[in-house]
């Protein structure tokens, strides 16, 4: 009935797509290797959802060794940031016409850096003024509320960032680990599983979405999700971050969403959480771990499914990709086109 639930419903294939495209035509491997030698650090730029993916490649990159920044686009252009000829800037936008994305291209071209894009639209503007592009196979993404394209990206951030750690091996599995995905996500499963929180959310006043590292960044995009089509109040926080003033807003018209796909922090999290459900707020926890699940005092589960643990960013955003869509559709607006926004932006 919409392109978002559509769009939703081609992520698997649209992570096995992508990847297939780099081990096929060796994307990566065409760029001559003088334009990576002396990176000394890199910057991430866009803006939205695109920032989000940013945020991901930034723990993926960091995790190599390399000294990473994520920058919300129209932060960068006024910024003046440290670059240099040993810098390489990497601007990620879905369209490729973002107009503060392009005006930071242009800024850190003027300083020198080595400039990559990642898009999904090889006729945009982007594809014109960077260095190189890597390109997300997702398709046209109608639905103004981005979805596919960013799980596009993320796999783009795995693969590159598997394949600058020039480890032939590590790059070799990455690339097999991501088209395995495609037989492990069941986007109906996942579907059935949320459809009873609608009524949680429209119940709610607030709704707070957590976790740690990268299972903030999926709170941040998730809690976007959210705003986006359904307009209702939801912050994305980093769960040991609420207990510094946030946690005061916090009562039983309180709905938290807790992210937990990251084994060694998990108890650091639920031990968070517990704490907002003491003050009142209903809890759902977004985990594939089962000994985590079988705690009976959380009142709403969703269960991932199991995969490399490295790879759960492109796994544990889809819940509340549906959700949001859902959720939008019984309050009666159209998910693929929400008030007051755009698809893409293109001025500043
Ligand atoms: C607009 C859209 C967002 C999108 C952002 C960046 O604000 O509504 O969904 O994430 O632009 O777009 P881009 O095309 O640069 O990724």
């Amino acid at each position: 009935p919409f392109y978002m639930i559509k769009e939703i419903n081609e992520v698997p294939q649209i992570i096995y797509n992508t990847t297939n495209y780099y081990s096929k035509n060796k994307v990566l491997e065409n760029i001559p290797k003088g334009f990576w030698k002396g990176i000394s650090r890199i910057k991430l730029i866009a803006c939205g959802t695109s920032y989000h993916a940013c945020l991901i490649g930034e723990h993926l990159l960091s995790e190599i060794g390399y000294d990473t920044t994520s920058y919300i686009a129209s932060e960068f252009i006024y910024s003046d940031p440290i670059i240099d000829k040993n810098t390489l800037c990497v601007f990620v936008s879905q369209s490729g016409e973002t107009a503060d994305t392009l005006s930071a291209i242009n800024i850190a071209k003027q300083k020198g850096a080595k400039t990559i894009g990642i898009t999904n639209v090889l006729t945009s503007t982007i594809t014109k003024i960077c260095d190189y592009i890597l390109p997300i196979k997702c398709g046209a993404e109608i639905a103004v509320a981005s979805t596919k394209a960013y799980n596009g990206q993320l796999t783009v951030f795995y693969i590159l960032s598997k394949y600058l750690s020039n480890n032939i091996k590590n790059y070799k599995k990455v690339l097999n680990d991501l088209k395995k995905l495609n037989k492990i996500i069941d986007i109906k499963n996942i579907e059935e599983q949320i459809k009873p929180l609608v009524k949680a959310v429209l119940d709610s006043n607030t709704v707070f979405m957590v976790g740690r590292q990268t299972d903030y960044v999926t709170s941040l995009e998730s809690s976007l999700k959210l705003k986006e089509i359904t307009y209702i109040n939801c912050q994305g926080y980093a769960s040991g971050e609420l207990k510094h003033g946030t946690i005061s807003l916090v009562d039983n018209n309180t709905l938290v969403f807790a992210y937990i796909t990251n084994k060694k922090l998990a108890n650091k999290t639920i031990n968070v959480v517990k704490q907002t459900q003491s003050r009142g707020a209903k809890l759902c926890v977004v985990s594939p771990f089962d000994d985590i699940l079988t705690d009976t005092t959380i009142n709403y589960k969703i269960k991932l499914p199991s995969c490399p643990e490295y790879l759960y960013p492109l796994i544990a955003v889809l819940p509340m990709q549906l959700l949001s869509y859902h959720t939008s559709v019984t309050l009666g607006y159209n998910p693929d086109k929400p008030r007051n926004l755009a698809k893409s932006i293109t001025v500043e």
